[in-house]
């Protein structure tokens, strides 16, 4: 059977906590925290300019969301600081495992996609940086068709785009708001639990598979 792999980009193949280095050179211990609220805040801001239909770049939810926490916090972060740290996210990491697991799936000719709340460009940006580019097959952004994740209308763009069935496509994240929309829209979805203590939300919507790396991926489907 044909299988189709879209990877999730942030917090899947890339670190977003990547920043915690920047931050806590400002805010010494409260930097993880920070980070942990941005993040959640960005993703809160994709969510809820979907359900408005007020779709913008998702790099403006991420700097929208840096100043809400940045002012909920009282941290004071100067424009530089903010700039800095905007420019960090357009650097950030890949996780270690990434590039080897994705050099075995190329090996067992699985096709590779990134599929991702970030522009094209953003995205190209950081893959290009981490060195992970060439891996992909094709880059999906949601920016064609202006909808955010977890939209059914963006799974549903995603195995049409990429001439695939949904029971052909397989969406892989660490965020279970994306598994389980993916799931909701029919597509199949693997779960990668970068951390054991990581909970899954409780709706009775399970992924078809879980692992806690990609290398584990990579050595189921090789
Ligand atoms: C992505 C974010 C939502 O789509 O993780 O890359």
């Amino acid at each position: 059977m044909k299988r189709v792999l879209a990877f999730d980009v942030y917090g899947t193949l890339i670190d977003t906590h990547g920043v915690v280095e920047e931050l806590s050179r400002r805010l010494g211990d409260g930097a993880e925290e920070f980070s942990r609220r941005w993040r959640d805040k960005q993703l809160e801001y994709a969510f809820r300019r979907g359900l408005m239909g007020a779709f913008a770049d998702f790099s403006q939810c991420t700097r929208e969301a840096l100043e809400f926490v940045d002012r909920a916090t009282g941290s004071r972060l100067s424009e530089t600081d903010k700039e800095r740290l905007m420019a960090t996210y357009a650097r950030l990491p890949a996780f270690d495992d990434v590039a080897p697991a994705l050099e075995r799936m190329a090996e067992a000719r699985l096709t590779r996609v990134a599929f991702s709340n970030g522009s094209r460009t953003a995205v190209e940006g950081l893959l290009r940086q981490a060195g992970i580019l060439e891996r992909f097959d094709d880059l999906v952004s949601v920016e064609e068709i202006k909808r955010f994740k977890p939209d059914p209308a963006v799974y549903a763009y995603l195995h049409n785009r990429l001439e695939s069935s949904p029971h052909e496509t397989w969406l892989v994240s660490s965020n279970p708001f994306d598994v389980i929309g993916a799931k909701h829209a029919g597509l199949r979805a693997v779960w990668v639990r970068r951390s054991a203590e990581a909970p899954f939300d409780p709706w009775g919507d399970e992924p078809d598979l879980t692992v806690s790396s990609l290398d584990e991926l990579a050595e189921r489907l090789s």
